[in-house]
């Protein structure tokens, strides 16, 4: 293991520790930030027990040099803090993997996710929020987090992947137990462990019923693809399975429930509603930026490299902070004011670099579409409470929103 670090480790804030889930649950992770881009923008944070420490990097510039220095900093060891978990959820998942086998494997589904395929399922998102909506206004009074945003993004990607909608909670209950540390949805590594062997078991079924019978959907394409001169095997099939379905609904679905938290608080639904389709456009990289629904991902240094006058030594690993990138104030003027017109936007929401989100552009077309159908139906959101966050510093998660939907 490596030992504390070649940095000093008093050299930041020391009341806080950004293992601790409840900084980012109870939203003063914010605070934490901002002294540390300033004081402290590499920040040296013991690890849990007897587990190395890590450095910290918390400003713009800083992030997106190393997101994009592919050769320096490393995924193969894992993109999460702490380390546990990634390793739990396998290393041949494709944000875990360098070159060579990181940009063949990506590539086996980047037409899937180029802005014209996935325009085409705009009707499909149209369907789903009516529906969604419809239920909605039914009920007048819910939680918005059970009823719209944890549905709409896998009643989407569901039949994306192949999967029969009627499976859509099955996805979701599995991404809740294997991706977050929240007790509420999981009890441990456990818990983690068996969601993910029954998440294998049935993409292994439904891989085997595609090779007889392929369809359009991700599981045909990827059985019928080819790595290494060979057939995918079902051990790199499995991992892959697991990052699509947890990333293609647990990020947007927090995306979702955020902006429309933010909207509430700032009262700013009068100027969506009347802004037009760009200004809708911007408003969405600035909900994107604004709630930065992937709050870090881990790199890990393949060689000693100098930043901010101090050593990182190679095996050392350096975290991301995504969610500190997008408030920098040496990037973002105002950064804490949430401006739909926001231009210039160049936040790092969806990350940097060869491992830039795949799944960007679905993100956003789901979400233009929910605000698209609330502005024409005339659909009015009026918060009822607080948002309940997810303890988790990786995913910026609601748990449960209260709302009235009303119309007209
Ligand atoms: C990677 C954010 C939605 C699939 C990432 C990364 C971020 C991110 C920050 C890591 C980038 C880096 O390390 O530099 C988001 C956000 C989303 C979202 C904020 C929604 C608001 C989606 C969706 C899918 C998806 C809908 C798929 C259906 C992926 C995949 C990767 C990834 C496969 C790994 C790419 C690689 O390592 O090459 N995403 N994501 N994401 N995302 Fe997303």
């Amino acid at each position: 293991p490596v030992p504390h670090g070649s940095g000093a480790p008093d050299d930041g804030p020391d009341e806080f520790d950004l293992l601790d889930t409840r900084l980012f649950a109870d939203d003063r992770d914010g605070d934490v930030f901002r002294r540390l881009r300033e004081d402290s923008p590499l920040f040296w944070n013991p690890g849990p027990g007897d587990e190395a420490g890590f450095w910290s990097l918390t400003r713009y510039a800083d992030i997106e040099a190393v997101a994009k220095d592919a050769t320096r900093f490393g995924n193969g060891e894992g993109t999460q803090i702490p380390s546990r978990r990634a390793e739990g959820n396998g290393p041949r998942q494709i944000h875990n993997m360098d070159a060579p086998d990181h940009g063949p494997m990506r590539r086996l589904l980047t037409s899937t996710f180029m802005p014209r395929a996935v325009e085409k399922l705009a009707g499909r998102v149209e369907e789903v929020t009516t529906a969604l909506l419809d239920e909605a206004l039914e009920l007048g009074e819910f939680d918005f987090v059970k009823v719209i945003s944890s549905r709409l993004p896998l009643l989407v990607f569901a039949p994306m992947l192949g999967v029969p909608t009627e499976d859509a909670d099955l996805l979701l209950r599995w991404t809740n137990e294997s991706s977050s540390e929240d007790p509420e949805y999981s009890a441990g590594p456990e818990t983690a462990a068996k969601a993910r062997e029954e998440l294998f078991a049935y993409y292994a079924a439904l891989s085997e019923e595609r090779r007889g019978c392929p369809r359009e959907d991700i599981v045909s394409t990827l059985v019928q693809s080819r790595f290494r001169d060979a057939p995918l095997t079902q051990d790199w099939l499995n991992p892959y399975y697991m990052v699509l379905t947890v990333a293609g609904n647990e990020t947007t679905r927090n995306l979702l429930s955020g902006s429309v938290a933010v909207l509430g608080q700032r009262d700013l639904w009068p100027r969506l509603r009347e802004g037009g389709p760009e200004l809708l456009r911007t408003g969405i990289e600035e909900m994107v930026r604004w709630m930065s629904p992937v709050v870090h991902m881990r790199r890990t240094a393949t060689t000693d490299v100098e930043l901010h006058g101090r050593t990182v030594k190679a095996g050392e690993k350096v975290v991301l902070w995504f969610s500190s990138a997008n408030r920098d104030e040496r990037q973002f003027e105002a950064p804490e004011e949430f401006r739909l017109d926001r231009t210039p936007n160049r936040h790092l929401g969806f990350g940097a670099g060869p491992h830039f989100c795949l799944g960007a552009h679905l993100a956003r077309m789901e979400t233009r579409v929910f605000y698209e159908q609330l502005i024409a139906r005339d659909i009015h959101v009026e918060l009822l409470g607080e948002p309940d966050r997810l303890l988790s510093n990786w995913f910026r998660g609601i748990k449960r929103l209260p709302v009235r939907m009303t119309q007209g």
